[in-house]
């Protein structure tokens, strides 16, 4: 490997939300931070050398946006998923949740129904909610550990109306790729009833174990006229701070509507240096994405190994995407906040609490495992001691053994 994703970097100066905002979020700073959804790894080489290039120029000043910009966006697309993507139907957002709710903003009028599939993550509710849309819950079937689409309840809500859909694909936090036959029933489910699809691609890229990602709007005409996907470089590269993704539409009217609105809101143009990494990212980006990808799953093997080996009282499955592992702790019984208070407290892990991720999330716990394995071997021998303690005397007091 030519990157070492094991090297531990201090981002006491980095400004970073995991560690920043750890005491604020729960109540101490002497926790492991496996929440938020960054990675603790370094950017690729070829990132760095083009930021550390631009900000030597020495000026910020208003940027426009270059053609290889959208450029580099296609030609990923067509060499990953196969998919041909029109430059000219994709607009700019400062990232996908902000993405999400400048497409709300733009077609949602009060009482339109979003079409949601918890647990899923829990900003889609939030977004639809701040822009006075209704939720309505599509709630995945569980079935030892693995993930499926409830599509009977899913054709009787959509009959009901709804104005869009947003697809989780791949799905944040169960880690479920979606297959093509599952997507194209979703899609035709919508396409019957007039739902607008809103495909997430955001974690689209890192597929695991030879997983094939299968863009929404890839699948059919039909289908890609129906459909706005979401994507972004900053969950595949790391650059989350960076602020910046890219919408593609089904139709100009459609990005026109959306673009006034980023002109009202003035935030139609991108900050200098997301420009430079999301274009260097997608065109020389490749060697380090394939190299964290293949630590993640390393990491992953590990984890669900340790677990599996030394803790089984909690349950986990191996994910098909993603760096999120979903930890069902329910044999653990402990209720709500207990369960928080126990990681917290005990484990001296934050993790993400499973029921902010909505119907189907009491009992879970989500881990982010994008961080050297040290850190991960730390977090869940703490873990393990904690449920050696705490849960199984608990048990011993309980059974009077
Ligand atoms: C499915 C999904 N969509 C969107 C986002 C937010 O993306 P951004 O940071 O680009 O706003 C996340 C963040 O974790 C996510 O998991």
């Amino acid at each position: 490997m030519k990157y070492n994703f094991d090297e531990i970097i201090d981002r006491s100066n980095n400004y970073a939300v995991k560690y920043d905002e750890t005491k604020e979020k729960f109540g101490r700073d002497d926790l492991i931070p496996l929440w938020i959804a960054d990675m603790d790894f370094k950017a690729a080489d070829p990132i760095i050398n083009a930021l550390q290039e631009r900000a030597m120029q020495g000026i910020y000043g208003y940027t426009s946006r270059p053609i290889e910009y959208f450029e580099a966006i296609k030609k990923w697309q067509l060499e990953k998923n196969n998919w041909e993507v029109d430059t000219s139907l994709m607009s700019h957002a400062l990232g996908v949740l902000p993405m999400l709710a400048n497409l709300m903003h733009t077609f949602l009028e009060k009482g339109d129904k979003v079409i949601i599939q918890p647990p899923v993550f829990h900003e889609f509710k939030n977004v639809i909610e701040a822009w006075d849309g209704e939720v309505v819950i599509n709630q995945l079937i569980e079935d030892n550990g693995k993930y499926f689409i409830d599509f009977d309840d899913l054709r009787n809500k959509a009959k009901q109306g709804a104005k869009f859909m947003i697809v989780c694909n791949p799905h944040n936090p169960v880690g479920r790729v979606w297959s093509k036959e599952e997507l194209e029933t979703i899609a035709n489910i919508c396409i019957e009833n007039n739902i607008t699809i809103i495909s997430d691609e955001i974690y689209s890229d890192i597929m695991l174990w030879g997983n094939k990602h299968t863009p929404m709007a890839s699948i059919s005409e039909e289908i890609r006229k129906h459909t706005i996907t979401c994507t972004s470089s900053t969950k595949t590269f790391n650059l989350a701070g960076l602020q910046v993704a890219t919408v593609i539409f089904p139709n100009v009217d459609m990005k026109n509507q959306y673009d006034t609105i980023l002109k009202k809101i003035e935030t139609y143009r991108n900050n200098a240096f997301s420009i430079v990494a999301n274009t260097v990212a997608f065109t020389e980006g490749k060697e380090w994405f394939l190299e964290a990808t293949t630590y993640i799953e390393e990491n992953i093997k590990y984890a669900v190994d340790y677990i599996n080996n030394n803790i089984p009282q909690i349950k986990v499955s191996i994910p098909d995407s993603t760096y999120l592992l979903w930890l069902d702790c329910r044999n653990l019984n402990l209720e709500g906040d207990d369960l928080v208070d126990f990681f917290v407290n005990k484990a001296q892990l934050a993790l993400n609490d499973g029921r902010i991720f909505g119907e189907g999330g009491d009992g879970y716990m989500r881990i982010n495992i994008a961080c050297p394995r040290k850190i991960l071997e730390k977090a869940l021998y703490q873990l393990k001691n904690a449920v050696e303690n705490y849960i199984l005397d608990k048990y011993e007091l309980i059974s009077g053994c």
